[in-house]
């Protein structure tokens, strides 16, 4: 089988990585890939080669998938998926994983997806829906001081704001709808009670109707040790999230996740696809902050090294709507995944820097690549998050032992990395 995963992040390293050890597959290509998302055939891994088409360009994709006789497409990032591509390819009936662009809104536009959340009793924050700044400022003006203001469309993780009073609150409307930091994804915001509590993400391959849930992962979200500084795509995850009790995962799925796919069914959509719940415990209960339309990123490098099932046989058996034929499994390890990024990075940094130390080797762990580029011999950073490490074993201890030696491995000039992923779950294991 020839599959073609798009995007370029450490996510679809991860996916690739994955699929090239299906005994199915027979080539990959990623892209636009990056450094690291290529290599030749070896025993019981197929070959992978990165082509240079944005993952914007659903045209060109396209055209690829046909003329090379693609025979799965797998989409990483949520811009294509929310731009239709999985109706673009199904029009030529070309096979591609990942939900349709009506249902991708959920992860497309907030207000959309609060909107289902309320509708469909899916537990989620009171908000509200402002489609003008005087709205907004009405609105903010009534409530209590502490909301959350988020940008209703895709913002690249960046627009969500946390307010803790109404000044804050009042400049990140004028952020996102008057300065339009985000273009198009502020023409409205979604209000949000704040809330505190443990977050955890539970991420689901689903069929249509069936859900198959994937271990619990934590993503860290912010720059800096102990959960300081500023918001990032993610710094890194874990799973299993140990200290989330299986009760509660039960809970997610029966009051989040299942009822998101009957819904959908009931009002003539389905949903194939990996379905990714942010989710919060709080005192008022469990919380769905948000819905992802795809894997995430880390926490698809913490997960896929657990799944024992080849992930072509997950991903078809969803295709034809039959999750209940495939026992997915997982392995009873942990896996751990640091990110290393730029200096500067979630804000301004620098690229072109050379990296060392690429062709480190531990056992039962793996360098992802994602903001890397080739030049010549020289691999060189492109990006904010540059590589992930991921390690997996026994213990969440163990795990994080080796994915921080394999980090310290690897040399770019200001490349850091958090030195805390896994420690929420320390105490559990
Ligand atoms: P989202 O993209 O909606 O998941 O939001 C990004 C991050 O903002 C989440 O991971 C939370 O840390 C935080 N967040 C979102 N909604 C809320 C909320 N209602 N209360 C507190 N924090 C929130
Ligand atoms: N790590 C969060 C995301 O992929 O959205």
């Amino acid at each position: 089988m020839r599959v073609l995963v798009i995007g370029s992040g450490g996510r679809e390293h991860a996916l690739a990585w994955k699929l090239a050890r299906s005994p199915r597959a027979t080539k990959i290509y990623v892209t636009p890939g990056n450094a690291g998302t290529r290599w030749p055939a070896s025993a019981g891994v197929a070959p992978c080669e990165t082509l240079p088409i944005p993952a914007d360009d659903l045209q060109r994709l396209r055209e690829f998938a046909a003329a090379n006789a693609i025979d799965l497409t797998v989409v990483g990032p949520e811009g294509p998926l929310v731009d239709g591509i999985v109706d673009y390819f199904q029009q030529v009936g070309l096979r591609i994983f990942g939900p349709s662009k009506q249902v991708a809104q959920l992860e497309g536009s907030k207000a959309f997806a609060k909107q289902f959340m309320s509708e469909h009793g899916i537990p989620t924050a009171p908000y509200a829906v402002a489609r003008t700044p005087e709205e907004a400022f009405a609105y903010i003006d009534q409530h209590e001081p502490t909301l959350v203001v988020k940008a209703d469309g895709l913002a690249a993780g960046k627009g969500v704001f946390v307010c803790d009073t109404r000044e804050e609150s009042r400049a990140a409307v004028q952020a996102i709808m008057v300065d339009r930091a985000f273009g198009e994804a502020g023409s409205a915001v979604v209000l949000e009670d704040r809330l505190v509590g443990r977050e955890l993400s539970v991420l689901a391959f689903c069929d249509g109707r069936r859900a198959a849930v994937m271990p619990v992962a934590r993503d860290h979200k912010r720059a800096h040790d102990g959960d300081q500084g500023p918001n990032t795509g993610g710094m890194g995850a874990f799973a299993p999230a140990h200290d989330v009790p299986a009760d509660v995962v039960n809970e997610v799925v029966t009051r989040v996740i299942q009822p998101t796919l009957d819904s959908l069914i009931a009002s003539g959509n389905s949903y194939r696809g990996v379905l990714y719940a942010g989710l919060m415990l709080t005192e008022r209960g469990l919380m769905t902050l948000e819905f992802n339309c795809r894997f995430g990123d880390p926490e698809a490098q913490a997960i896929l090294p657990l799944l024992k099932t080849d992930l072509i046989d997950v991903i078809d058996a969803c295709l034809v709507g039959q999750l209940d034929r495939v026992a997915v499994e997982w392995s009873d390890e942990v896996c751990v995944a640091v990110v290393l990024a730029s200096a500067g990075y979630p804000n301004e940094y620098r690229r072109g820097l050379p990296i060392s130390g690429l062709d480190a080797s531990l056992p039962n762990s793996v360098l992802f690549h994602a903001g890397t580029s080739q030049h010549g011999d020289q691999v060189v950073t492109s990006g904010g998050r540059v590589l992930t490490a991921a390690a997996t074993g026994p213990t969440l201890a163990a795990a994080a032992e080796r994915a921080y030696q394999l980090a310290a491995a690897v040399r770019f000039d200001g490349a850091f990395y958090r030195q805390d992923i896994g420690q929420t779950g320390a105490a559990h294991t």
